[in-house]
């Protein structure tokens, strides 16, 4: 009975994901947390060759798997993604926007091109996402929508220069509830998780840097920065029935860092 319980609620079994930014770290720690919990996965990314191995894992994982490649930049494109996962799996049930960069420059020192940049990859990227598979999961009343947003969303990393990127993730926290709010009437939840500083191939080489590595030792009560695996949980969470009463929350996983 309590086993019954469980597997409807957070069970992903007959359901598609959509995860953008796929072939990345997180996206693709996510999106095998999904297979796992027994969704088929369209993975896309503006590396299609990320994408694809991402998606054959999936396959190896018995589930559906399908890479795509995306510029979430161009809304064309969006759109054309979302038509080729349409295609191919019928439906989509849950929208992952993990596409997303970072860039660490002085504001009085920043070019236009490299605000335009991540404002364009992070925020319009996302919104055009959720636009165009928000536009289809309206079709069906049903859907659920997570946006990778970032604890830089609401705290400012210390001495990191990323005031394109902190003003984009601000953007994403405030953009989900804005849609929660107008799509909830279409039986569609769009929540945001907001990870601190995660261990990816990208981050190491800061994180590991053995000043910083000192500084977060103090500055996150874990003292420890995460790993791409301890966001799976609640991914899966957020994109199942367990969560159905939810929409429109950010949720923080930091180690803690944003309580001091
Ligand atoms: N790693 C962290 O510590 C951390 C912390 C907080 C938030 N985040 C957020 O999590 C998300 C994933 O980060 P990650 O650590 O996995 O980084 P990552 O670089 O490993 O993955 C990001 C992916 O986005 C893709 N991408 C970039 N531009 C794109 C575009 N125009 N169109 C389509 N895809 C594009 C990249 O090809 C890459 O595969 C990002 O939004 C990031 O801001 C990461």
């Amino acid at each position: 009975m309590a086993n019954a319980f469980f597997e409807d609620a957070f069970g992903l079994s007959g359901r598609v994901a959509l995860v953008t930014g796929g072939g990345g770290a997180l996206g693709r720690a996510i999106a095998l947390a999904l297979a796992r919990a027994g969704a088929d996965v369209a993975v896309s990314d503006y590396s299609v060759k990320d994408a694809e191995t991402v998606a054959q894992a999936i396959i190896g994982a018995g589930r559906r798997g399908l890479a795509v490649e995306v510029d979430v930049t161009r809304s064309n494109s969006v759109d054309a993604m979302t038509k080729e996962v349409l295609s191919a799996f019928g439906h989509i049930d849950i929208l992952i926007n993990s596409a997303g960069v970072s860039g660490h420059i002085p504001a009085e020192g920043m070019s236009d091109e490299e605000w335009n940049r991540v404002i364009a990859i992070n925020l319009t990227g996302t919104f055009y996402c959720c636009r165009s598979v928000g536009s289809e999961m309206i079709k069906r009343e049903k859907g659920s929508i997570i946006n990778i947003a970032s604890m830089s969303g609401i705290i400012v990393n210390k001495g990191s220069n990323n005031a394109h990127y902190c003003a984009s993730k601000g953007g994403v926290i405030m953009l989900t509830k804005s849609l929660a709010e107008q799509w909830a009437k279409h039986n569609i939840r769009v929540n945001s998780i907001s990870p601190g500083y995660i261990r990816t191939p990208l981050s190491i080489p800061v994180i590991e840097e053995p000043s910083f590595r000192a500084f977060l030792k103090t500055a996150t009560p874990m003292g420890r920065p995460g790993s791409p695996e301890e966001l799976m949980g609640l991914a899966v969470f957020l994109a199942s029935d367990a969560s159905s009463f939810m929409t429109g929350s950010n949720i923080l996983i930091d180690g803690g860092y944003t309580v001091l």
